[in-house]
């Protein structure tokens, strides 16, 4: 059931892959709350055809765009605004990829075409998002643009590798280009720190189940599922958050916050 928090807005969504995608909990939250929206993925990751299903659930047009590249990104943005019929009020960076976490290498002996390649896949492709809408004017004043992002970039959490780096870097951009975009069109930018939830990014780290299992332990409210992250996200998305804009907000059930639970004082 919606509230119809997003009734007339346009938007979009990056980054659903498959149904335990935070994005994809994000396209049907949105649809539910009445909003019309673009779904995109880099094109390889069309080629699992998943996306058609939530595409076609949300009754929603796909366009490919590789995050890395600002000509595919220009493309999306001009294609939202024409699919949609005017300019775009949200939109979700939900965008994330290490080949060193991926290929299992030790951060200390990190490959560094890949190190580039981590950041520029999940931190500097928001910059470069921001940055061809902002050419093309393609967000309406008092547009919404949020990034998920994990608390790696504040604490060390060693398994999570080079991708640490990457979320550290796109929370920086989020402040640094917020700043712009909130002077230039009253559009605010913030990232969402997610707890650690089962999806394809999120289960190729290695040790993800045994930390998964801790962190449900150390949270009082426990893990934040992707069905309540996207909930998070939609209200950042509507116009009851406004003044919300720069900001790295946790959603995490608490663990941000904790020194040690009972819980895992008695394991
Ligand atoms: N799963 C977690 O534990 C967790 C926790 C905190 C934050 N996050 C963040 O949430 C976001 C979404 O991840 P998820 O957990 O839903 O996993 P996911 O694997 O479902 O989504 C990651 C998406 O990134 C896309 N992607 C990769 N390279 C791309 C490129 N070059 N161009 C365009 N898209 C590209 C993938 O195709 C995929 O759809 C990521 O930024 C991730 O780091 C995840």
């Amino acid at each position: 059931m919606g509230f119809n928090l997003l009734k007339g807005k346009r938007g979009i969504i990056t980054g659903a892959l498959d149904h335990n995608s935070i994005a994809w909990k994000v396209a049907e939250n949105a649809s539910a709350e009445g909003a019309t929206f673009v779904l995109s993925n880099a094109p390889v990751a069309m080629r699992m055809g998943e996306i058609n299903k939530l595409a076609e659930k949300t009754n929603s047009q796909i366009i490919p765009a590789d995050a890395t590249s600002t000509e595919d990104l220009e493309k999306l943005f001009s294609g939202a605004t024409e699919t949609l019929g005017g300019k775009i009020d949200f939109v979700l960076h939900s965008i994330g990829m290490s080949p060193n976490v991926r290929k299992q290498i030790p951060y200390t002996e990190s490959n560094y075409d890949f190190f580039q390649k981590s950041l520029d896949v999940s931190a500097i492709s928001l910059h470069k998002m921001l940055s061809a809408a902002m050419k093309l004017d393609a967000i309406n004043d008092w547009g919404s643009v949020v990034a998920l992002t994990y608390i790696a970039a504040q604490r060390t959490f060693p398994f999570y590798g080079d991708m640490a780096d990457a979320k550290a870097l796109l929370e920086s951009i989020t402040r640094s280009f917020g700043y712009h975009y909130g002077k230039k069109k009253n559009v605010r930018v913030n990232t969402i720190s997610q707890s650690p939830t089962k999806t394809t990014a999120g289960s190729g780290i290695k040790g993800f189940e045994e930390f998964f299992g801790y962190a449900e332990k150390m949270s009082p409210l426990g893990n934040a599922s992707a069905e309540a992250c996207a909930n998070y996200c939609i209200t950042l998305f509507s116009d009851l958050t406004r003044m919300v804009t720069m900001q790295n907000l946790f959603h995490d059930g608490g663990y941000s916050m904790m020194g040690v639970s009972t819980d895992l004082m008695s394991k």
